[in-house]
């Protein structure tokens, strides 16, 4: 195919809805013909697709993801879960570097680009992981060397995580300001997973219970609200952007609004999971609904829809965890690992509240204000910007890397469809409203 004519699509814009004809000529946007009341432009390609007033955005940002590779390649591999990212709207996408081994040395960031180079579809970042000192001056070899520029290009920020999660990536005592500090003066992005492991370690030792429930006792709110207290400190202290992953209290959401308020560089995200799923959940899938943060008290999740209509949430983003049933369906229930899939859902559940309905088939009906412009703000937009992503935006002469929504289309999600190698999903039956598909990237 050389050339793709999309006719009478609608480009959702910040700047209001275009109802446009785009021309696609070897992979490049060459013309978007706006239609307006004059004429219409007669524009011929060797393929059309007739969009009929579809909606039209930019490939969706996932900017958190893990994919696995290498390492954990039984849960998933960057071509597996680059499938399900790109099934669900996904085309550029943030890994974790919680992989075998992990991606604290520019030689395990190497071996990582490389295997994505091989990748097309999705355009996959990486973010550098700092667990001890010893990793600052590879980080500040990867940002200032010239002979790793390439290298440097495909590294989209630094993850820091504040307590143990799958791959046990805590960052060591006294590791954590010096990260800020590094991350300041070289002007990364700094991602933190707020979790305090003191009252983390305190609680789970208290902890009597065995069911899966008590997850989301043990790593209870406040755990959350502490560690987000002091990354926010330390942003403060140290000027570093310091952008928050899964948010997912209450208080969490306030906490980062008076630091917005305050003038503090901070960012952050929320995960579908948080936003959908609840503590009540647990009843009907087990531990396939452990995740770190865990999820919480309906009250948090509706606290994270006013924080996304407030906009002092950022970004969605769906910290893509993938785990075979096998390991998930364990006994006790307290030691399956934590983490679910969610980058080729997450696009379809924000689409059915954009369309007006809530997609959880047994929670009561909650409608949260979103538009279709909010959808391509908070996974567009926001995680370009933040990340420095440098992804173009359906103009003239870029690259095209689009999506086309049908935002009426109703389907049902069902774990065996999707496209994760883990085969299941949390949303299991599920109705959706709004298909999206990858066009133009080729
Ligand atoms: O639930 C989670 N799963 N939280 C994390 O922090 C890590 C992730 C994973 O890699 O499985
Ligand atoms: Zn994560």
């Amino acid at each position: 195919m050389t050339s793709l004519l999309i006719r009478g699509g609608t480009v959702v814009r910040p700047t209001g809805d275009e109802r446009a004809d785009i021309l696609i000529h070897e992979g490049t946007i060459r013309e978007i013909y706006v239609r307006t009341t004059g004429p219409q432009k007669l524009l011929a390609a060797d393929q059309t697709i007739e969009a009929n007033g579809q909606l039209l955005f930019p490939g969706f940002v996932d900017c958190h993801v893990h994919f696995r590779e290498p390492g954990m390649e039984q849960k998933g591999t960057m071509e597996t879960e680059s499938q399900s990212a790109v099934a669900g709207g996904v085309t550029t996408v943030c890994d974790m570097p919680n992989t075998n081994p992990p991606t604290v040395s520019i030689t395990a960031l190497k071996e990582k680009v490389r295997i994505a180079e091989g990748i097309t579809a999705c355009d996959i970042r990486f973010f550098f992981g700092v667990t001890q000192t010893e990793h600052l001056p590879e980080l500040r070899r990867l940002w200032t060397e010239q002979g790793l520029v390439t290298l440097r290009n495909r590294c989209c920020g630094v993850k820091l995580y504040l307590d143990h999660s799958t791959g046990n990536q805590k960052a060591a005592k006294g590791v954590m300001e010096e990260v800020f500090h590094t991350c300041a003066e070289l002007n990364i992005p700094l991602v933190v997973h707020c979790e305090d492991p003191v009252l983390n370690a305190r609680a789970a030792k208290l902890n009597t219970r065995e069911d899966i429930a008590a997850h989301s006792a043990i790593r209870a709110p406040e755990s959350e609200q502490r560690a987000i207290t002091t990354a926010i400190e330390l942003a403060k202290k140290t000027g570093t952007h310091l952008h928050i992953a899964h948010l997912s209290t209450k208080r969490g959401v306030q906490l980062i609004g008076q630091a917005k308020k305050d003038g503090v560089a901070v960012t952050c995200e929320v995960a579908p999971h948080h936003l959908f799923l609840s503590t009540e959940d647990y009843e009907t899938i087990g531990t396939f609904g452990k995740m770190n943060p865990p999820l919480r008290t309906p009250d948090h999740c509706e606290a994270l829809w006013e924080g996304i209509e407030k906009g002092v949430v950022d970004c969605i983003a769906s910290d893509h965890a993938p785990h075979t049933p096998e390991e998930k369906q364990v006994t006790p229930a307290l030691a399956a690992p934590s983490g679910v899939p969610g980058t080729e859902t997450m696009i379809p559940l924000l689409l059915t509240v954009a369309a007006g309905r809530w997609p959880h088939p047994r929670r009561r009906a909650f409608q949260p204000k979103l538009m279709y412009i909010d959808i391509r703000r908070l996974c567009f937009d926001n995680p370009n910007r933040i990340f420095s992503l440098g992804q173009t935006m359906i103009e003239q002469d870029t690259s095209a890397n689009l999506v086309l929504v049908q935002p009426e289309e109703e389907w049902e999600l069902k774990g065996a469809q999707l496209h994760s190698k883990c085969g299941w999903t949390p949303y299991e039956g599920w109705h959706v409203t709004g298909k999206p598909t990858v066009v133009g990237r080729w």
